[in-house]
């Protein structure tokens, strides 16, 4: 707050300057309507999705090599408050189309790296079955590469599948597109740790 306490400037040169102050102020408006450039963006992105994009905190998802689409479609559906996720929404509430677009086309094009977690090849195994039986191949592609607004699941962080396969399943997801919870049905909490086993290594 600009307190002005106008009786106090005496001297007409003051007065003027003062003057002069509150118009610049006015015509550039408040600073934070300063644009933040992409790079900046960029950067409160990688701290929680890593610097490649490829996550290493458990529970966050990787957004390397997702497809475009997808990440455009889930930071639209973040910014309109649809998809909640609190520990984003300060970052996505002031986010314009331009960054949705660059701040997309920039993780897509990023390399998918394999996940370091433990991997159990039983449970790999198990999960081809059943991925087979459920059709996952049929929207995600048959290598899990994921297309338009269907998310990459390849090289995916399998505990993230798993919590989000969970999700589906029990309608918690918020903003969530009806045709998961069907393709997973009733799925148990074994099928779901062997598909997120199989989908992050294919
Ligand atoms: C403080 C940590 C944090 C920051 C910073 C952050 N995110 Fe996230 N992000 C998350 C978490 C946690 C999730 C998953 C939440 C869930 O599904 O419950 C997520 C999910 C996502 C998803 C959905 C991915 C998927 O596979 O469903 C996208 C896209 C995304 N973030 C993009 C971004 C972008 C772009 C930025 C920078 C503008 C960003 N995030 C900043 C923590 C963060
Ligand atoms: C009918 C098409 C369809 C089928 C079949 C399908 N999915 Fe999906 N899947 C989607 C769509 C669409 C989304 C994105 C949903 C959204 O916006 O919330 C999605 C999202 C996901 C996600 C969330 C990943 C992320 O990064 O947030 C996982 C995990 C997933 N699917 C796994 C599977 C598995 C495993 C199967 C097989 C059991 C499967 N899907 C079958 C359409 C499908």
């Amino acid at each position: 707050m600009i307190n002005l306490k106008l009786t106090a400037v005496r001297s007409p040169a003051l007065w003027l300057a003062t003057v002069s102050f509150l118009a610049a102020v006015l015509a550039v408006g408040p600073v934070a309507a300063q644009p933040m450039p992409l790079a900046e963006r960029i950067k409160q992105c990688a701290a929680c999705h890593g610097d490649d994009g490829n996550s290493k905190i458990e529970k966050i998802p990787s957004l390397a090599g997702q497809p475009e689409f997808f990440i455009l479609n889930q930071l639209f559906l973040m910014r309109e408050g649809v998809r909640r996720i609190e520990a984003m929404e300060s970052f996505v509430k002031d986010l314009k189309d331009e960054d949705l677009q660059g701040l997309s086309a920039h993780f897509a094009k990023l390399p998918p790296k394999p996940t370091e977690e433990k991997v159990d090849p039983d449970l790999v195994k198990r999960g081809a079955v059943i991925s087979d039986q459920k059709r996952c191949g049929s929207c995600h592609l048959p290598n899990l590469a994921g297309q338009e607004q269907m998310p990459r699941l390849a090289r995916q962080r399998i505990d993230y599948l798993i919590e989000s396969m969970k999700s589906y399943r029990d309608n918690t997801r918020s903003g969530a597109d009806t045709a998961m919870s069907a393709a997973l049905g009733a799925a148990s909490d074994a099928d779901i740790a062997a598909l997120a086993h199989y989908a992050s290594t294919k």
